[in-house]
């Protein structure tokens, strides 16, 4: 069913526990994604790389996901995630999704705040947004790209800019940056929860902890006491993924070029993470 991201993540909160994001880049994990929350009776978030949105075919899969929301027995919230350019948002949205994470975190300081404030005016006031201060290193679409030089650098969330930023952006959201990374950690995730606690004191709205692949379930769970309540999966979601399809793909080519039963061993693949995923944020 339809849900404003807002609600679904302040209602989960209010529980004590986070909502988790997924990134979806097809329909098949979709599905699986939306047939787990179903399954555990769970709102759950979509998401859709700008990448993705940028394209026509990008833009497709966001009205399928659309559909596939709105249809669902649960709340599922479809949200483009780290876009900075305004088109893509707009298209986007309409397109279908109901909620942007408009990332201006690799500009200076006032530019971020200008890129949500034109997000906020060329979007109108009921997509929610989220915002984000302070850099993740790698790359949100790439599982090693915090190894590689000319990825952004990491930068933690200065929570003296807290306030100030979140009036100013007038963000739905807040995605922090914590020791959080996208892709694989080198070596134990080690996240700075004085840090996340001094930012959650500072602002009431809602924050985000990208990066949660390789982060161990019981910090996810600390997080969410400290007012983290969407957490943003992806590397471990297609790795798990792909490390089926390579296992199941000799026999299912030699079964008659079986990708009917391939895509059966992919969405099982994607809804038994996020099953785990929904089951671990929720206890
Ligand atoms: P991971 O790929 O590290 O799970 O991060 C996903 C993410 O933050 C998407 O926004």
């Amino acid at each position: 069913m339809r849900t404003r991201l807002d609600q679904l993540v302040t209602s989960a909160l209010q529980q004590g526990s986070a909502v988790p994001a997924f990134t979806c880049y097809d329909f098949t994990t979709a599905l699986a994604v939306v047939g787990a929350a179903e399954e555990s009776g769970r709102g759950v978030i979509l998401l859709v790389a700008p990448k993705t949105a940028a394209t026509p075919n990008g833009l497709r899969l966001i009205a399928a996901l659309r559909g596939l929301a709105d249809a669902a027995s649960v709340p599922v919230a479809v949200q483009l995630d780290h876009a900075s350019d305004l088109a893509v948002m707009a298209d986007a949205v309409a397109a279908g999704a109901d909620s942007v994470l408009a990332d201006g975190s690799s500009l200076p300081y006032e530019d971020n705040i200008a890129l949500v404030r034109n997000a906020r005016a060329l979007l109108g006031p009921d997509v929610v947004l989220e915002a984000e201060l302070g850099g993740l290193a790698g790359d949100e679409d790439r599982a090693f790209g915090a190894d590689e030089a000319g990825v952004s650098v990491a930068g933690l969330t200065d929570s003296a800019q807290v306030e100030d930023f979140v009036s100013r952006t007038g963000a739905g959201l807040l995605a922090v940056a914590v020791g959080n990374v996208h892709g694989k950690y080198k070596g134990e995730p080690q996240l700075r929860w004085d840090v996340l606690q001094d930012i959650a004191v500072r602002t009431h709205i809602p924050l985000v902890l990208h990066g949660a692949s390789g982060i161990p379930a019981e910090e996810l769970v600390k997080a969410a006491s400290m007012n983290v309540g969407k957490v943003n999966f992806n590397t471990e979601l297609r790795t798990g993924v792909l490390a089926t399809l390579q296992e199941q793909l000799p026999a299912h080519r030699a079964d008659g070029e079986n990708l009917q039963a391939l895509l059966g061993h992919w969405n099982r693949s994607a809804g038994g993470f996020a099953t785990a995923a929904l089951g671990m944020l929720t206890r």
